[in-house]
């Protein structure tokens, strides 16, 4: 890996995690499954899941900016916080791997599952492996108590800690994202494409606030982003990701107008942050069996699951083009064998049923 910093959007200094373009895909055995449905549209993958290092996905595109600002200020050891299965964490992990940096996981347990697999496979076996030191908290305890004394015994080893914070959504983490909204908007115009709609899932709100910022940049409708709120209902992740905007645009040095449109539904959103909904599981063996392409539990198939819930209300004409925003997150998948893998147990032999 290039650990160099450069000069990336808006001319903040990166460190380039990315490599070039990530792929824009056309999805055609999910539009064949949907005409079936009486349903023509074009649907486009944006391959965030393809970015090349610790398994790939979103947070990538944020800690380019968020790490090379920690590096420039001198720091040796990163303090970052996340759920249990916390893709985030995973990616920050290997980050800091790559770039020979200390790294602590604040791990906390946001999700009512106690299964083996949840506690100890997918993401959190991943941590463990790119050398992380993992802080697993006790249900209920304060992660900003916990963190704020475990800097202060970093600092008294004679370490030189940077914190980020969850999900690296901030003005500057958002950035990526800014930048991606550009990446796409010059594939779609290579491509000869207009998206009517881009669907993203919403966390702590960083990506669709990037993409939104990004998209108004370049002029574009920052309405056609629509984002599925997974951890929060839709009125509080709205206001948080309004906010997110505005203050990234003024970061970016273009003014902190309030967005006219930002579209955040949590219709998908289900009994809680990371539990199974019956429409994410419908969305993920639709990918896995039109595309041979996986969604993640938590956040991207909960989004598809919107996507094709948006599709079949009849939210977009005869011949528009979308674009999903696939953001990895599928280690994830391996957390959730005991929870999720006994509703496919009856099912051999129907591979076919979603072509
Ligand atoms: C796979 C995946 N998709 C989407 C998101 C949501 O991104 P954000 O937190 O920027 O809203 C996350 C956040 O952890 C994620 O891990």
């Amino acid at each position: 890996m290039d650990s160099s910093i450069q000069h990336g959007f808006a001319d903040f200094s990166r460190i380039n995690l990315i490599g070039t373009a990530t792929p824009l895909q056309r999805a055609t055995g999910v539009e064949r499954h949907l005409r079936r449905e009486g349903i023509e549209v074009g649907v486009y993958l944006k391959r965030e899941d393809l970015t090349p290092l610790g398994g790939g996905g979103n947070k990538l595109r944020k800690l380019q900016y968020l790490m090379a600002e920690i590096l420039q200020s001198g720091h040796d050891t990163v303090v970052t916080f996340g759920g249990i299965q916390s893709n985030h964490a995973r990616l920050t992990a290997a980050v800091c791997a790559a770039l020979k940096v200390e790294c602590h996981l604040v791990l906390t347990q946001e999700v009512e599952i106690d299964t083996v697999d949840y506690q100890h496979n997918g993401n959190r076996l991943l941590n463990q492996i790119f050398g992380a030191n993992s802080h697993v908290l006790p249900r209920g305890s304060s992660k900003k108590i916990f963190a704020d004394e475990l800097v202060e015994r970093l600092f008294a080893a004679g370490k030189r800690p940077a914190v980020i914070p969850t999900g690296g959504s901030t003005p500057l983490g958002a950035i990526g994202y800014a930048e991606c909204a550009a990446e796409i908007s010059a594939q779609a115009s290579v491509a000869g494409l207009n998206f009517k709609r881009i669907i993203v899932p919403n966390g702590s709100s960083g990506t669709q606030a990037g993409l939104i910022a990004g998209w108004t940049a370049s002029n574009g409708d920052p309405g056609i982003i629509h984002g599925f709120a997974v951890m929060e209902g839709a009125e509080r992740c709205k206001v948080q990701t309004s906010d997110l905007v505005s203050s990234t645009l003024d970061f970016i040095g273009l003014g902190s107008a309030v967005p006219a449109s930002v579209n955040v539904s949590d219709t998908q959103l289900g009994a809680a942050y990371g539990q199974p909904t019956a429409s994410m599981r419908e969305a993920l063996q639709l990918l896995a069996r039109t595309e041979g392409l996986l969604l993640d539990p938590v956040y991207s198939g909960k989004a598809f699951a919107g996507m094709l819930d948006q599709l079949r209300h009849g939210e977009l004409a005869a011949g528009d083009d979308l674009l999903f925003v696939m953001t990895g997150g599928v280690h994830g998948l391996f957390a959730y064998q005991s929870t999720l893998g006994s509703a496919w147990d009856d099912e051999a032999g129907e591979v076919g049923d979603s072509n």
